[in-house]
């Protein structure tokens, strides 16, 4: 783990009040792995919260990249940095997803959910390491709130299914409409798959269940409030089998067997 003073070199809008973002971070870049986080300090925010956790979406190059989502204070004032200026990056942090598949590799993401998927499916698509296809199921409220779909596209081999509430992109309804779809035909031909997922608690939530009644794995990325990132603070408190267990250092992937539901 480094607390690396990095460099921002670029730093754009994509719409929707989603941003890009990519940080010089050598050291950084060569361990980081699909499903662990950073903790970016925050210039312009008060000692007191002075960090906020992201997913790795890429690491290539000595660089990184975050897609996230302004939704409060700390992600506004994130949004003030400009390429060129220092930014302290924390990490890698937590568990991440395991980079081999018993399988298809079933990828379900909701909003910037899918960051941390896109870096797990280039991945695996680079090592041939899933026993099967690697599909996304992405899902949002409406058409922008699908990110990176290109990029999945881009990576060539990942098959892209994609779900809106509104409609106006794929399927009309929730991201679990077409993972259903696929659950059963897999079921059909008898053959073997893993989920990975990262989005919204209710989306997880449906994922999980899914995962658990099909007896199959699923890697379930919990999304919790975090102050320390380190495990010093249980903050980011989830509740387990196994008791309670710190999201920053035992997660933020966790099995999905594992993890108990409020
Ligand atoms: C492991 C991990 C990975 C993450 N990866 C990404 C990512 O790739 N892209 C991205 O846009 N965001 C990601 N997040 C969420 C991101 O950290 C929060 O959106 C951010 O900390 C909010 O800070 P803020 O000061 O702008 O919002 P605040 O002012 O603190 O809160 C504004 C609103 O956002 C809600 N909120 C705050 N933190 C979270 C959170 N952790 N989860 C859900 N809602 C929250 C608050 O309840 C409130 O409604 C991740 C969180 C975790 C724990
Ligand atoms: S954020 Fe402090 S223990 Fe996880």
């Amino acid at each position: 783990m480094t607390d690396e003073k990095s460099t921002v070199v670029s730093h754009e809008e994509i719409g929707s009040g989603y941003r890009r973002l990519v940080v010089e971070a050598p050291a950084l870049a060569e361990a980081v792995t699909p499903g662990q986080f950073v903790h970016v300090r925050v210039p312009a925010l008060e000692a007191s919260a002075l960090r906020r956790p992201f997913s790795v979406f890429d690491a290539e190059g000595g660089r990184i990249t975050i897609l996230y989502k302004e939704v409060g204070r700390g992600t506004a004032a994130l949004g003030q940095v400009r390429p060129g200026d220092a930014l302290n990056v924390m990490g890698p942090l937590g568990r991440g997803f395991p980079e081999k598949c018993d399988g298809a590799a079933l990828l379900v993401g909701g909003g910037y959910g899918v960051a941390p998927l896109y870096f797990l499916a280039k991945r695996l698509v680079a090592s041939g390491a899933a026993a099967g296809p690697v599909k996304l199921f992405a899902g949002g409220r409406t058409k922008a709130d699908l990110l990176a779909i290109d990029r999945f596209e881009a990576l060539g081999g990942v098959e892209v299914r994609l779900a809106t509430n509104d409609g106006s992109a794929g399927v009309k309804g929730l991201v679990t409409d077409p993972l259903d779809d696929e659950l059963i035909s897999l079921r059909n031909a008898g053959s073997r798959f893993e989920i990975f997922a990262c989005g919204p608690d209710p989306m997880l939530r449906a994922v999980a269940m899914r995962a658990t009644g099909t007896g199959a794995k699923g890697w379930i990325s919990m999304d919790r409030h975090m102050i320390c990132g380190v495990g010093v603070c249980y903050a980011c408190i989830q509740k387990t089998v196994r008791g309670n267990s710190r999201c920053c250092v035992e997660g933020p992937v966790f099995a999905a067997e594992d993890l108990v539901w409020d």
